[in-house]
């Protein structure tokens, strides 16, 4: 027996009614909830081939989501990854579900493996009118997430002629159809790693692509065998860069990590942020909470305001430590996105003999903020070539003068 057929003929036309006013009072709510959620969350909604996708309407697929911002915790999925330690956690503002089909521009097959063969899509050295293009999409649409990584690419001759059409030269790549939201410099310091650059390149020059960011490669060598000042280089890459164009935002990288997720974006968020959160070679742990080494980016304005690295760091280590020094004195912190995007593979090499003198550098550093940095940084620049996948800059340092 029904309820219906339980009640009398009056009763049940009520019950209908009652039913129906239910029904109609919680369509009425789906509507207004969505309402409100789209309007708080309007900059996470986005649509992929006719796929909508926001904050809750996305699928559930832990490696898929991506949170953009100040985020300084670990993401939950992060399995080994703990990137939990650097300080204060940031709401995540955006999230997005990567595109199980993403829109392809332009599609050239050039190597069998997911990296190098399905999504070099973006950008193309001979980029329409950028006056009556759109700015790009916040959320890059031809990411894929995990990248195959290869630590076996062909000869220079033929990574250079693969990325000839979408590369300007100088190692410049930006966004055909779209306007780049950020001009980004990747200033890498280096000597005597030529495999490690080739296998750096073929690798990193597809991820950047499908980031829809404007970008140059600066490979900034240090000329000689005095020991390396990693340091200098890298202020010595922030100036350079900056007479070649209007960078907003620098991202320092060593040469031996490779990307292992597109969704780790090459962009500076409000924060400096820490890129290598979860490097295999650290057991995709996060060493210590402080830690600023590998790959990091800050904004133009961030690094001036800091005073840019110290110089008087040569020989291994340390001068990461005294940048996020820097950072905390003058009112920043140190951001990082979730360890199961922000991973890294490290190419092995020979460990290099530590600074022993780093300690007691970092130590008094704080002194030395306002005068030891790009206001007292000084060398020679011995020689500069457009090539194609990057800009080289021969450098020979001068150690500061003691003060
Ligand atoms: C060094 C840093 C280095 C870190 C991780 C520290 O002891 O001072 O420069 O990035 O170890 O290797």
């Amino acid at each position: 027996m029904t309820v219906a057929s339980a009640v009398g003929p009056w009763h049940r036309a009520h019950l209908y009614k009652i039913l129906a006013c239910i029904v109609l009072a919680l369509i009425t709510l789906q509507y207004l909830l969505s309402g409100v959620l789209d309007r708080h969350s309007i900059e996470t909604i986005f649509t992929i081939n006719g796929t909508r996708y926001a904050g809750h309407t996305y699928k559930n697929h832990p490696r898929g989501l991506i949170i953009y911002g100040p985020v300084t915790a670990a993401s939950p999925s992060a399995g080994s990854g703990n990137a939990s330690a650097g300080g204060t956690t940031a709401p995540a503002i955006l999230v997005q579900q990567r595109a199980e089909n993403p829109p392809k521009t332009e599609e050239t097959t050039v190597r069998g493996d997911r990296n190098h063969s399905e999504t070099l899509v973006v950008g193309n050295a001979n980029a329409t009118d950028p006056a009556t293009m759109p700015r790009c999409p916040l959320f890059p649409p031809n990411l894929v997430g995990p990248v195959a990584i290869s630590k076996q690419p062909p000869e220079i001759a033929e990574v250079e002629k693969l990325f000839s059409a979408r590369l300007q030269m100088g190692g410049r790549g930006f966004p055909k159809d779209c306007e780049a939201r950020y001009r980004v410099a990747i200033v890498v310091p280096y000597r005597a790693r030529a495999q490690h650059l080739l296998i750096l390149l073929y690798n990193l020059h597809p991820v950047l692509l499908r980031q829809q960011i404007d970008y140059t490669i600066f490979i900034v060598e240090q000329e000689g065998t005095v020991q390396f000042n990693r340091a200098m280089l890298m202020n010595v890459g922030y100036v350079e860069a900056l007479k070649e164009g209007s960078f907003d935002c620098f991202i320092f990288h060593d040469v031996d990590l490779l990307p292992e997720d597109d969704r780790n974006l090459y962009t500076c968020p409000e924060q400096p942020r820490h890129m290598s959160v979860a490097i295999d070679k650290f057991k995709y742990r996060l060493p210590y909470a402080d830690i600023f080494g590998g790959v990091s980016a800050m904004s133009r304005e961030q690094f001036r305001l800091v005073n840019g690295f110290s110089n008087v760091y040569w020989g291994w280590g340390g001068e990461d430590d005294d940048m996020a020094n820097r950072i905390k004195a003058h009112g920043l912190h140190i951001s990082r996105y979730p360890a199961n995007i922000a991973r890294y593979q490290m190419l092995s090499h020979k460990k290099e003999k530590a600074n022993p003198k780093r300690y007691e550098f970092l130590k008094s550093g704080k002194k030395r903020f306002a005068t030891d940095g790009l206001t007292n940084l000084q060398y020679e620049l011995a020689d500069k070539k457009k090539l194609q996948l990057y800009t080289w800059l021969l450098v020979k340092l001068t150690p500061p003068q003691p003060s």
